[in-house]
């Protein structure tokens, strides 16, 4: 078996996402799984650089997973020629320039969500990695998950008919930080800081809508800020500056109409953190990160409105599970093995930099309809 070693700088290595996610669960387990296999038997074979700001931290971490090689000088990283592929997952308002840095050092690039602060800066980027023939790469993570694969099946197998319209709940409540800690990282809740549920969501609202409904030709959002005072990581109250509820309406490419509800100030009566319900002429769907439940036409029940009589009915109960039919592997390492196999194979990989402008697009179009509280079309992007 050959192996082929790439050089991964892991920049944000720290943080959540990076460490949890990047790390642990999608470059160290598909060392732990042997590598990635090509088709002529040879075995990718991430090599992570890890990057960040704290010795101490980048040290810790290393010890913990048997790694040696880390540094917070990221220049020393990206002049490197054992490294090819640069990734992101810094905290979003760092993320444009250290990308820049990597375009012009040659290396294939792959990031977190969402690619940059505005369209232009992403539009940018994209332009900039075109023009120095280098492969580029997004986290659309949620397309990978169990849930949405199966939702994705139903849509392939003509399950819906004629797709009418789809229901989305994200959300779950986020500690304020003062009686218990918050469970996200406090820049989230600061405009200043690139925080703010638009921001966060719209990117992966993008991706989902377009990759299993259709392009988003028009927003119409109304956001708030609900909990205005939070208590940050160091028992410091601040002031909340960006939204952190939004709730929108996306008009899709052949009429279906999205309505999302995406807010961390809601408690969950739900069955999972997100749940979409798409119906159809022939039948529905709800899916969730995991599950998928179906109901087709031909066993809908007739529901009579009579307030004066309780339910009678459980509708729960008359939904059909979606089977898995696969294992699915954790959606993070899944993208991670395509874009491996992008970089060293020239496999296509179509999350590129323009599919993460479209995700930043949406999100500040998000921004502009809420702001003059009037919809707001959405225009084809290109290079
Ligand atoms: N795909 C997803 O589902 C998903 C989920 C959450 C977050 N994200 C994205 O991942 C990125 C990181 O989010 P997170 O929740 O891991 O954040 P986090 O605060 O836990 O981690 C941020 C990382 O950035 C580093 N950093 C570099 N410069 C910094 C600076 N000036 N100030 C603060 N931190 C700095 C931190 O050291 C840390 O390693 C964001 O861009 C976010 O949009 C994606």
């Amino acid at each position: 078996m050959t192996r082929r070693s790439i050089g991964i700088i892991v920049n944000g290595v720290t943080g959540r996402m990076g460490y949890r996610q990047h790390l642990v669960r999608s470059l160290l387990a598909i060392r732990e799984s042997g590598g990635v296999p090509l088709p002529d038997g040879t075995r990718i074979w991430p090599h992570p650089v890890l990057v960040g700001r704290s010795e101490t931290k980048l040290r810790e971490i290393a010890e913990r997973h048997g790694l040696d090689d880390w540094t917070t000088d990221l220049s020393a990283a990206l002049a490197r020629d054992d490294v090819e592929i640069y990734f992101d997952a810094q905290v979003t308002q760092q993320r444009e320039k250290a990308i820049r840095a990597a375009v012009e050092a040659g290396k294939h690039v792959y990031t977190e969500k969402p690619l940059a602060e505005d369209t232009a800066a992403a539009l940018d980027l994209a332009r900039a990695a075109r023009t120095a023939g280098v492969r580029t790469g997004v986290v659309q993570d949620k397309l990978f998950l169990p849930g949405l694969r199966k939702l994705k099946r139903l849509l392939d197998g003509g399950f819906f008919g004629q797709v009418l319209s789809v229901r989305g709940e994200f959300g779950y409540w986020v500690f304020e930080g003062d009686w218990q800690p918050a469970q996200r990282p406090s820049w989230n809740y600061r405009a200043e800081d690139g925080g703010g549920i638009v921001v966060d969501m719209f990117p992966h609202w993008h991706y989902v809508l377009a990759e299993l409904f259709g392009e988003v030709r028009a927003v119409s959002a109304t956001i708030a800020t609900h909990v205005p005072r939070r208590v940050d990581e160091a028992g410091r109250p601040y002031q909340a500056t960006a939204d952190d509820a939004a709730y929108a309406v996306f008009e899709l490419d052949g009429g279906v109409i999205a309505q999302l509800n995406s807010s961390w100030a809601v408690r969950v009566f739900r069955d999972e953190l997100v749940e979409f319900q798409v119906d159809g002429t022939e039948g529905s769907a709800v899916a969730g990160l995991r599950r998928c439940r179906a109901q087709h036409r031909a066993v809908t029940p007739k529901p009579v409105w009579n307030p004066d009589l309780p339910v009678t009915e459980d509708f729960r109960s008359q939904w059909t599970e979606v089977p898995d039919n696969e294992d699915f592997d954790n959606g993070f390492k899944v993208q991670w093995e395509a874009f491996l196999r992008h970089v060293v194979a020239g496999e296509p990989f179509r999350w590129d930099f323009l599919a993460g402008a479209r995700g930043v697009q949406l999100a500040e179009l998000g921004l502009v309809s809420a702001r003059e509280g009037r919809r707001v079309e959405v225009p084809e992007l290109a290079l």
